[in-house]
């Protein structure tokens, strides 16, 4: 059996050196990337296209002095807008007023924090605010990213015409990883061609399941163009159903960034936003103003406990239990053989809502600690269920620990 294992092996080897390309040694690039969902800051929901060099650093320097960076956020990813046009070259040009000393001085500032850095471009021929994207020239970007010391690319998908998405997002996967730096990709296709179903083989670690996030509680929305449509928080978690089995470490199910702090919703509801990401282990991008951020909204997006089970090692997506009208159960396998459990009122008043250990793949007889993660108390051995009471809009967010 081993010999013909290794007989196979080589056999492939020859067979990629003799086409002459590397594609297996490339791939080795970016192998273990984003192990636990990617964590970090991103431009667009607070400041759309108003982004700059200065913005950028302070924004990197509030990382650290918020305690973000302590807390697991790594990331700070420009968004849109950070370029306007190519040169006589092809090369991507960075906004010269907006970042006067150049791309790689971002990158080389966040950098010396300790962080790491990430812009974004677009599959197509222009990017979503219209700025050019990458269609033909994801070698030459490539090379150019990793000259500035990229660790993350968003890659959008505007402007794509007849595309193929599961192609384009293999190309410019290749593309990375010849430029030789472990890029993370991040793949921004909003869910139309269902990348869950190839964004792993093609090399992506995290893809967008739905169209974008708007700071607001509520369903979907049309764009004020008439166009379809913005979701809020209840909108993305239910395009979320059927799709944790796609999730696990590496590659991960995107349900966008979060909002947290941008003032579109009260703390109760930020907090299930949060919660809610977390026991999704969805990628935890901030979206506010890290700069001057109110301590509700610090201790919301500092919260260790629920990190912990966004960034659980095993990499399980939790996914929804139970639905009792506007109550449901939403849990997540642990890496330790326990559970995170969210508790979730959709309603308008508050109610009890009760996890049931058979719900949980538990043994009702079993007995199991409980550990309130917003409160950072314990609340002693339990069998059979687990009930709170739950504020409007809210979540009760527990682990349960046999
Ligand atoms: C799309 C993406 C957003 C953002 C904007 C930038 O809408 O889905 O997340 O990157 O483009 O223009």
């Amino acid at each position: 059996m081993k010999t013909i294992r290794s007989l196979f092996a080589t056999a492939c080897l020859a067979v990629g050196f003799l086409a002459g390309g590397n594609a297996q040694d490339n791939a080795v690039v970016s192998a273990g990337l984003a192990l636990t969902p990617p964590m970090g800051w991103n431009s667009w929901n607070k400041f759309g296209c108003n982004v700059s060099e200065d913005m950028i650093k302070g924004m990197a320097d509030a990382v650290l002095k918020s305690g973000m960076k302590d807390a697991g956020y790594v990331y700070v990813n420009i968004d849109d807008c950070w370029q306007v046009s190519r040169d006589d070259k092809g090369d991507i040009v960075a906004d010269p007023q907006r970042f006067p000393h150049g791309m790689k001085a971002v990158g080389d500032y966040i950098h010396s924090l300790g962080l790491k850095f990430g812009v974004y471009s677009d599959a197509g021929s222009k990017t979503c605010a219209g700025r050019p994207g990458g269609l033909g020239h994801e070698y030459q970007d490539a090379i150019q990213y990793a000259a500035w010391g990229v660790d993350y690319l968003k890659y959008d998908w505007c402007h794509t015409s007849t595309q193929d998405a599961q192609s384009s997002y293999a190309n410019i996967r290749a593309a990375l990883d010849a430029s030789g730096r472990p890029i993370v990709l991040s793949i921004c296709e909003w869910g139309t061609a269902k990348p869950w179903l190839w964004g792993k083989q093609v090399g992506g670690n995290l893809w967008r399941t739905t169209g974008d996030i708007q700071d607001r509680w509520g369903g979907q929305q049309k764009w004020p163009d008439g166009s379809c449509c913005s979701n809020g928080v209840l909108a993305i978690l239910d395009q979320q159903l059927g799709l944790p089995s796609y999730a696990g470490p590496g590659h991960w199910n995107d349900p966008d960034m979060l909002e947290v702090g941008n003032g579109g919703m009260n703390d109760t509801e930020y907090r299930s936003h949060f919660s809610l990401w977390a026991i999704l282990a969805a990628p935890l991008i901030a979206g506010n103003d890290l700069r001057n951020m109110r301590p509700g909204i610090h201790d919301i997006l500092t919260n260790k406990e629920v990190i912990a089970v966004d960034q659980d090692a095993a990499g399980h997506e939790g996914e929804r239990v139970a639905t009792h009208g506007d109550l449901e159960v939403w849990s997540k396998q642990l890496d330790d053989g326990g559970r995170a459990v969210v508790l979730l009122n959709r309603g308008g008043a508050e109610q009890e809502i009760a996890a049931r250990w058979e719900d949980l793949g538990y043994p009702a007889g079993l007995s199991a600690s409980v550990r309130d993660l917003w409160e950072h108390k314990d609340l002693g051995k339990v069998s059979g269920k687990f009930s709170a009471r739950v504020p409007s809009h809210g979540v009760v967010m527990v682990t349960v620990k046999p």
